[in-house]
């Protein structure tokens, strides 16, 4: 969505981490056609869940744990988060790889629907952040936006959907547009729209 050499230009600022595991990680993203949310998304979700002061985190959406790596970095080594993903491979992928970072925080993986997993779980989060299937976005929201602290964030990626959030006529776009509108014109809630890679919002609930 940003012009190209400027996010090259930004990507090449972030690119200032280089620890193995992370670097395997994007390898195997790379190998496998996985969409990981790169390290200009994955600092951005580091920072946020910072600034937030971010203890316990809600993932909807984890495949092998990069997004989780960068929740990690932020939480602390007594941070709890809990990732979700339909895919049982995914989970021994993450807590490998996660393990080998040395960011093994608490985790929770739940095997199978995000959004049940979410519902089944007690509590409030500090941050939940949805990368699950687009259809089940405006879904996300709806039950999200109830279990974030006051203060907390809700993140999710791929907002802008290769801009077909323009296009009436795309199912998928449709429901990344609906829930981007209902984000943004919740009273409770205030939230940007960071245009870089695919679009990832950050909505602060205020109340
Ligand atoms: C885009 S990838 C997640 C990438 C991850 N957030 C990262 O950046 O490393 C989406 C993942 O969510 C899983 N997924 C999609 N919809 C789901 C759902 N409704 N419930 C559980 N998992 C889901 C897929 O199996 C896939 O592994």
């Amino acid at each position: 969505m940003v012009e190209p050499s400027i996010e090259r230009y930004l990507s090449d600022l972030a690119a200032v981490d280089d620890e193995p595991v992370l670097l395997e990680m994007e390898e195997l993203a790379r190998s496998k056609d996985f969409p990981i949310v790169g390290r200009l998304c994955g600092r951005f979700l580091e920072v946020m869940a910072r600034t937030a002061g971010a203890k316990r985190i809600f993932e909807l959406g984890s495949g092998f744990g990069y997004s989780a790596y960068w929740f990690a970095r932020a939480t602390g080594p007594d941070g709890e988060i809990h990732l979700t993903d339909s895919d049982p491979d995914n989970e021994r992928l993450a807590l490998d790889f996660l393990g080998r970072a040395g960011l093994d925080r608490p985790i929770r993986y739940h095997v199978g629907d995000a959004l049940s997993s979410l519902a089944d779980t007690d509590g409030t989060f500090d941050v939940v952040y949805c990368d699950i299937d687009k259809q089940g976005y405006p879904e996300a929201w709806r039950q999200a936006r109830r279990r974030v602290r006051v203060g907390g964030l809700f993140m999710c990626d791929n907002m802008l959907f290769h801009g077909s959030v323009l296009q009436p006529d795309d199912d998928l776009g449709r429901a990344v547009d609906e829930t981007n509108r209902a984000i943004a014109q919740d009273p409770d809630w205030r939230s940007f729209i960071n245009p870089t890679r695919d679009g990832v919002v950050a909505a602060v609930r205020l109340r």
